[in-house]
């Protein structure tokens, strides 16, 4: 499995979004694009940073009746994205519809990963508001395996999770991990993170990073020290 840094490009718009990846003269970074970005900027957004060389993560975590989930699926497949989303909660019918949606007349399509749980999402609030009563991680792994029985490829977790859903889900099922931070650096919102180095030794496939990154003040040494730490074994 290859290992690769993706970056979370949460910019209001293009223009701001242009500027960050003009900066990387040397490497092609796989680059999220999430809500704020896709609402700002509009689908044409991901043409153009394919156009540019990029590989992209299309973040929209879809969640919807399953009709309705495979044909914007079908309109998001038609965008040539590598990896897009949806919430495991739909179901499996959402999944296998939202597969099936995406999978193009030549039998070719993106990645689908799932979101198990939101990492937002504690236990106390999943119990009282979701009426969930079983134990987080057990909730995540049988969203996993849900995803998997649906024949998606991959989900998106913390890096902590990794490597329970490989075990639950097999060595080649995708985990996509945010909660990333360099050891001397802030957490911001994200309450339980990771270095590179420990997301690596926790089995994750892909890093998502954001701030550390498009905050940081130098983000190609930012991004390099990220794939150094990641995806190399030092
Ligand atoms: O800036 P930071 O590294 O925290 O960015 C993490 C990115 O990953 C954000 O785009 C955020 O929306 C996304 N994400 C997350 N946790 C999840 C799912 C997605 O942080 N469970």
């Amino acid at each position: 499995m290859a290992k690769d840094v993706i970056i979370a490009c949460d910019f209001s718009g293009a223009e701001e979004t242009f500027a960050f990846l003009d900066r990387f003269e040397e490497e092609k970074p796989f680059v999220k694009i999430g809500m704020e970005l896709f609402y700002a900027a509009g689908p044409q957004i991901v043409r153009e940073i394919k156009a540019r060389g990029h590989r992209i993560f299309l973040d929209r975590k879809l969640h919807d009746i399953p009709n309705t989930v495979k044909k914007a699926m079908r309109v998001l497949s038609a965008l040539d994205a590598d990896i897009v989303n949806l919430h495991a909660a739909g179901t499996r019918a959402m999944m296998e519809a939202a597969l099936e949606g995406l999978t193009r007349p030549d039998g070719s399509r993106p990645l689908l990963i799932a979101v198990t749980q939101l990492t937002s999402t504690d236990q106390q609030r999943m119990e009282s508001e979701l009426l969930i009563d079983r134990p987080l991680e057990e909730v995540v792994m049988a969203y996993a395996k849900n995803a998997s029985l649906a024949g998606l490829d991959g989900v998106v977790c913390s890096p902590l999770e990794a490597g329970k859903v490989h075990e639950v889900c097999g060595a080649d099922f995708l985990t996509v991990t945010p909660g990333v931070r360099f050891a001397e650096g802030e957490k911001g919102d994200q309450k339980r993170v990771t270095t590179p180095a420990e997301a690596r030794r926790l089995g994750s496939d892909y890093i998502v990073v954001g701030r550390p990154i498009t905050q940081a003040a130098d983000p190609v040494a930012a991004y390099r020290r990220c794939v150094k730490e990641f995806c190399h074994d030092c």
